[in-house]
């Protein structure tokens, strides 16, 4: 539970560049998100995200999945340190391992992750691809709680951006991106306003915690 007026506090778990981490930690510096990163996990001991956090005086865990003998004990070292930080919210930022069915299920409520495509369409990877491939004039991102199933989880938010005639899927990834990096700490700011439910139905925002009520979901999917 989380207590009134106090900073959310999160851990951001990460495998490679970091940038939407980046985007946290700024937003927290500039202060428009009232949170604090306990710790950068990371599955990749050479993921350019460790450098970005410890720049910010973050302190940071590497847990590799060839370090341990199976998936379960992988998800126990990942439960173990979410128990050792006690975070209101765990953060999932490119962070590119699926977690097992038991983990999830224990912190289902507690884990949010970014997708970079407009669920339910699209899940799983090389999404730019194939929302161009299939000819998509919109495309877009989606931050969603963590359920048992990939990427199927209650959606809390969704931007659209608008696919142009000549993008690639560099050029269409690097605006979903630019999107993103804004709209991670927007939702985390809703967390830490106390305006996000996890409800039957979906996700509900409390729409008067909001400071605009443009900030709710564009695409209105449990808002
Ligand atoms: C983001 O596009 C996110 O949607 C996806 O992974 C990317 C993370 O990039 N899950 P970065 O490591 O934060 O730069």
């Amino acid at each position: 539970m989380r207590i009134e007026g106090k900073r959310l506090s999160i851990i951001v778990l990460i495998s490679g560049n970091g940038s939407t981490l980046q985007a946290i930690i700024d937003s927290i510096a500039a202060q428009t998100l009232s949170a604090e990163i306990k710790a950068v996990v990371s599955e990749q001991a050479d993921a350019y995200g460790l450098e970005r956090a410890e720049k910010a005086g973050i302190p940071t865990v590497v847990v590799k999945v060839r370090d341990y003998p199976d998936r379960n004990a992988y998800d126990r070292a990942l439960d173990a340190l979410f128990q050792d930080y006690q975070p209101d919210l765990i953060v999932l930022a490119g962070f590119m391992r699926i977690l097992g069915t038991d983990l999830v299920k224990r912190y289902y409520g507690k884990l949010i992750n970014i997708h970079p495509s407009l669920l339910p369409r699209y899940p799983g990877l090389n999404t730019h691809e194939r929302a161009l491939k299939a000819g998509e004039r919109q495309h877009g991102t989606t931050i969603h709680f963590v359920s048992e199933e990939l990427d199927g989880g209650p959606i809390i938010a969704q931007e659209v951006v608008d696919v142009l005639p000549d993008d690639t899927p560099d050029s269409l990834k690097k605006r979903v991106q630019t999107v993103e990096h804004q709209l991670y700490p927007k939702v985390l700011s809703w967390f830490a306003a106390g305006a996000v439910q996890l409800i039957p139905d979906g996700v509900k925002i409390i729409g008067k915690l909001l400071k605009n009520q443009n900030d709710t979901c564009k695409i209105k999917r449990g808002c």
